[in-house]
């Protein structure tokens, strides 16, 4: 698969997601078959004025590569130093976001917001387009009002203005980031453009995925799925031969992870961070439950080493 010059081993693409796709995670999820993994979105306006937080997220590994960082604002010139600076720090893709529906963020005239002025959006994504030497691709949502398919139209505009692909989240802005992907409407934008795009939306399984490609869409970007399961990208590879991983490696790739994330956030934060998806790793286990009970109030490495130690089997 390939997106513009960029090209990709296949069509299973880690989602950009605030607060979980951060590089120790990208980093697992490539190892295990992501073939490109895309960074939780950085605000123009704090890159513009040098906030310190949204510098570092655009650090990246030598083993991260094909790599997308994500931008999201309302001001073009500030769009387009952003762009600037992703690809500078390393991004083989540089990605706006055009679909993120929380208010924080809708309030700045970004996210989703940017959608509502196209003649703003068009200005936004042809600067970043000028910007820089790397392809710029675009994410939006089918819409903010169900059954009016907005993405047909965003898709276009944005192949006038030099992207290079799109990612549509095929769910309106009223579903969230749940219910099933409405798929009659991403093959719709799939159908309307001749940049690729990318479908994503509620894939779980290598079936889900078959359907989503079978739609016209050239890949599919895993989001929620991949969460606390960076192993999932191997099971979409290998489909209905995936054979259950057995607990003792899925621990093990939890320990890995824990591991990775105090190597780069500092122990605090990097057991702060892992909270969110240490669940979702041992979900199916018998001791799922007093794991999970147990592990929210562990606060250094150690401590969870010793924890897991005494549910692991
Ligand atoms: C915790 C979380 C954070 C997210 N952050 C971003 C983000 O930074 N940029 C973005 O474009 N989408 C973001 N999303 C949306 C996902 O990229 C994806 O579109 C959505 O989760 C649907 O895919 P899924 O059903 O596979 O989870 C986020 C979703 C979640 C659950």
């Amino acid at each position: 698969m390939r997106l513009g010059p960029v090209l990709l081993d296949g069509p299973f693409v880690l989602a950009p997601m605030a607060g979980v796709s951060d590089p120790p995670f990208r980093r697992l999820c490539r190892r295990n078959g992501a073939s490109l993994v895309c960074a939780e979105m950085v605000s123009a306006n704090a890159l513009h004025f040098k906030d310190k937080r949204s510098q570092r997220m655009l650090e990246v590994f030598p083993d991260e590569h094909p790599l997308s960082l994500q931008v999201f604002g309302s001001d073009p010139d500030r769009l387009a130093k952003a762009a600037k600076m992703a690809a500078a720090a390393g991004a083989d893709i540089v990605d706006l976001n055009c679909g993120c529906p929380v208010p924080k963020v809708m309030r700045t005239g970004a996210g989703l917001a940017l959608t509502k002025d196209e003649k703003n959006l068009a200005r936004c994504l042809e600067k970043m387009v000028s910007a820089v030497n790397v392809p710029v691709t675009a994410k939006f949502r089918l819409g903010a009002r169900r059954g009016r398919n907005d993405a047909v139209r965003l898709a276009r505009l944005a192949e006038s203005c030099g992207v290079a692909a799109v990612t549509v989240h095929a769910r309106w802005k009223d579903a969230g980031h749940s219910g099933p992907p409405d798929l009659e409407a991403l093959h719709d934008v799939a159908a309307e453009v001749r940049i690729p795009v990318l479908g994503n939306g509620g894939v779980q399984t290598a079936a889900d995925a078959r359907r989503m490609i079978e739609t016209g869409c050239v890949g599919v970007m895993v989001g929620q799925a991949a969460m606390g399961n960076p192993l999932i990208f191997r099971e979409l590879w290998e489909g209905e031969k995936a054979k259950p991983f057995s607990e003792r490696g899925v621990f093990d790739l939890l320990l890995e992870h824990a591991r990775m994330n105090v190597a780069y956030f500092g122990e605090k934060l990097g057991i702060v961070r892992l909270r969110k998806v240490m669940g979702a790793y041992i979900k199916n286990f018998p001791q799922a439950a007093t794991f999970r009970h147990r592990a929210y109030q562990v606060e250094t490495l150690s401590e969870l080493v010793e924890l897991l130690n005494q549910v692991r089997p």
